[in-house]
């Protein structure tokens, strides 16, 4: 087992990276305060891991709550369905909450710590590589609205994470490719030596290797532990790990959040966001095909399908979350390994770029 620690003050935690970690009740146990326990996951990861995570919290005798799987139930429904069960439950603030599966139970369990008794501590147990990383680190929890994606939501840490890589061996393919596009990211932004790993193990990645696969983790999270420590709350550096993230939710937004994944998005908004740096004199036309072709060897989607409108990502991207004061912000690149957020990029720009990523250009 790796440990890696963010380094946040009191609100610090350590992020546990490992096969075999879900049965380690002392791992649990040393980040739990009080006597109280509740397990909260998805039907799908509560099938396979719910029984061996309840039985290393035995000497808390948990109360397992489970949810439908899937970003529909990332909702203010499920959230209240969630807290109403603490409250018959009688959870009192010594609970802690523990998020066992992807970045929707972590993300909605993580708001539900946020809020109930105005704070309460939880655990990330993160099950997808999506999760493992980039969701579960970092304190960002929150619900959907119909008006778009972790509209609600509050910084809120957990008191630890435990990554277990054995549990990717149940992910399925598509979700195991959703959430290398998250590990490529950390290499473009800021370290062009784990891209160049990245490169040379990616097939190993893909074939589920878990040497491969721990490394991934504990790269990522390094990266993304020391982005979050040097500025929580993103006003500025975080905004970094939004990598392509602009043009990929609105791809999410444009096709109803129920053709793409997350990660397919990012994909290809990395493929976009390449292009603009191209566009704006920062990158070489050999990166941007050494980017490209990358993101298509992970099995990412590189290609703008002809029926999602240029105009219609446009709108979408305007109403991004890192919109300040009316000015859209965005992620761009450098060098490769180089992030930077500029602003003022012209919708004439945009509009070319999207444009030269349709199939069949
Ligand atoms: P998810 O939680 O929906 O999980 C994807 C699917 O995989 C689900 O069906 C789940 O049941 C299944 N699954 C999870 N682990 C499994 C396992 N080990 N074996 C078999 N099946 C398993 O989605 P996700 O991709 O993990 O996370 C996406 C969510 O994370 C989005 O809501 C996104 O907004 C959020 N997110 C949050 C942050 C953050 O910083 N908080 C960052 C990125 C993404
Ligand atoms: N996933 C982006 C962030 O945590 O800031």
């Amino acid at each position: 087992m790796k440990t890696l620690q963010l380094d946040l003050g009191d609100r610090g935690y350590p992020i546990y990276i490992g096969s075999d970690l879900l049965d380690c009740g002392a791992l649990y146990a040393k980040h739990v305060r009080g006597r109280q326990v509740v397990l909260v996951s998805d039907s799908t990861v509560s099938a396979l891991y719910g029984r061996r995570v309840a039985g290393a919290l035995s000497d808390f005798q948990p109360v397992s709550i489970t949810f439908a799987a899937g970003e529909s139930s990332k909702t203010l429904d499920t959230y209240a369905r969630l807290a109403d069960e603490l409250i018959d439950r009688r959870c009192d603030r010594g609970v802690t909450l523990v998020a066992l599966g992807g970045g929707v139970v972590g993300d909605i369990t993580g708001f539900l710590a946020a809020t109930y008794h105005r704070g309460v501590d939880f655990i990330q147990v993160p099950t997808s590589l999506l999760a493992q990383v980039d969701s579960s680190v970092g304190g960002k929890t929150g619900v959907n609205r119909p008006g778009g994606k972790n509209l609600l939501g509050a910084f809120y840490q957990p008191r630890c994470v435990l990554a277990d890589t054995g549990a990717l061996r149940t992910l399925p393919r598509r979700e195991l490719v959703a959430g290398v596009a998250e590990v490529i990211k950390y290499g473009l932004i800021a370290d062009v030596e784990f891209l160049s790993w990245v490169e040379q193990h990616i097939d190993a990645l893909l074939a589920g290797d878990d040497s491969a696969l721990q490394h991934a983790v504990y790269h990522s999270c390094r990266i993304k532990a020391d982005v979050v420590a040097a500025d929580e709350r993103e006003a500025g550096r975080r905004a970094l790990l939004n990598l392509g993230h602009t043009f990929g939710h609105a791809i999410e937004a444009a096709t109803g959040y129920s053709e793409w994944l997350h990660g397919e998005a990012v994909g290809l908004g990395m493929v976009m966001a390449a292009q603009l740096s191209c566009r704006m004199g920062k990158l070489d036309g050999d990166s941007v095909h050494r980017i490209v072709s990358l993101i298509e060897r992970a099995g990412l989607p590189v290609r703008l399908p002809a029926s999602i409108g240029t105009a219609d990502l446009l709108r979408l991207m305007a109403g991004d979350k890192k919109v300040l004061d009316g000015r859209q912000r965005l992620v761009v690149l450098d060098a490769v390994g180089q992030g930077v957020v500029v602003e003022g990029v012209s919708q004439g720009l945009l509009s070319e770029v999207i444009d030269g990523c349709r199939e069949g250009n």
